[in-house]
């Protein structure tokens, strides 16, 4: 994908669907490989995540990968994290996203790493997935319908699908090691994790979701809701520390709903950039009865696979291209 000409383009030398490194503590999500990495300067936990071209939809994973989507990720992920130091409310666990920096690998396994790999400040991950919606969709919507609430939080009566809410709202969801996330309310937030510290990251992920709302409407693009996550930073002894960061991926369209603010229509499922594009097609077997949305996943046509690579591609255009020429 490499292409000088045009600066918008993000260099990924090679596709990858699983990483295979000779480093210690390999793990694998439904999208990232991590591995542990010896200590560095100030000899904390080091862990390597490597963004591969893995999709996954209704928490499974795809057979078909997306060619460049991990370097894509790790992109705009990197470009928020910065945005995010720039805020000043939390620390974060970028260390380095240089793939010369990982010591033990051989050039061709530099190579394959390059822009997907990101050196991170290992983290005891705090339990609850932080989420924030400024706008009414997906499970929110659903809940919605049912309770007029979503996730504990009351509402207004008559609000219609994607319908912008009056102020954000904290959503949180259990993070479970397998299978679905439930929604919790927040009391049950306070209960599992105490709370100060739900107070805390509470008021972080609203205060970053409020920041980048307005940031990303600036170019053009609604930022529906998203989700954080965060963790408590280890020492040199794999102990946690008293230290919150904030971890993983953050801002990404993996995590996040984008839709095109010049096509926002209150009353209907959004035009997005994100995955619901590839839930929607799945969705369409779902409902002409050729799958369950249970492993294995079914795979995805080659129009899917770019249609869905140029989703990813006008995140990083619209947002950050511009600032990076
Ligand atoms: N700094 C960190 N320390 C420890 N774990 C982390 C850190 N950052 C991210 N993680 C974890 O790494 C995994 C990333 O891989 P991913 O493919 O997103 O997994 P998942 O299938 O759980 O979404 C997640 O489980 C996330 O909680
Ligand atoms: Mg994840």
């Amino acid at each position: 994908m490499s292409n000088e000409s045009d600066a918008a383009l993000v260099d990924c030398p090679e596709p990858m669907i699983r990483s295979d490194l000779p480093l210690p503590g390999r793990r694998e999500g439904k999208v990232r490989d991590l591995y542990s990495l010896a200590a560095q300067g100030d000899g904390a936990q080091r862990l390597l995540i490597i963004a591969t071209d893995r999709i996954s939809a209704f928490d499974v994973i795809l057979p078909t990968p997306i060619p460049g989507k991990g370097c894509l990720l790790t992109q705009i992920s990197t470009a928020w994290f910065s945005f995010v130091r720039s805020l000043g409310v939390i620390g974060d666990h970028v260390v380095s996203t240089d793939a010369r920096d990982v010591a033990g690998l051989n050039a061709s396994q530099r190579l394959s790493i390059e822009s997907r790999a990101m050196i991170c400040r290992a983290a005891k991950v705090v339990p609850v997935e932080f989420i924030v919606r400024g706008y009414l969709a997906g499970s929110g919507w659903r809940e919605y319908q049912q309770r007029r609430s979503v996730c504990g939080v009351p509402l207004d009566e008559g609000l219609r699908e994607s319908e912008k809410l009056a102020e954000p709202i904290f959503t949180p969801t259990t993070k479970a090691a397998s299978g679905h996330d439930e929604p919790m309310n927040y009391q049950q937030v306070c209960a599992q994790i105490g709370t100060e510290t739900a107070e805390r990251l509470r008021d972080v992920s609203l205060h970053i979701y409020t920041a980048a709302a307005e940031f990303t409407l600036s170019h053009g693009i609604i930022l529906a809701d998203t989700k954080f996550e965060f963790g408590y930073a280890l020492d040199g002894q794999s102990r946690p520390t008293d230290e919150l960061i904030l971890i993983d991926e953050v801002l990404t369209p993996d995590s996040s709903r984008y839709w095109p603010a010049d096509a926002y229509t209150p009353g209907v499922e959004q035009h997005a950039f994100d995955k619901q594009y590839v839930r929607s097609y799945l969705q369409g077997l779902v409902d002409a009865g050729t799958w369950d949305k249970t492993p294995p996943g079914p795979p995805l046509p080659a129009e899917v696979v770019q249609n869905t690579q140029a989703r990813y591609a006008e995140v990083w255009n619209r947002l950050f291209a511009s600032s990076t020429n």
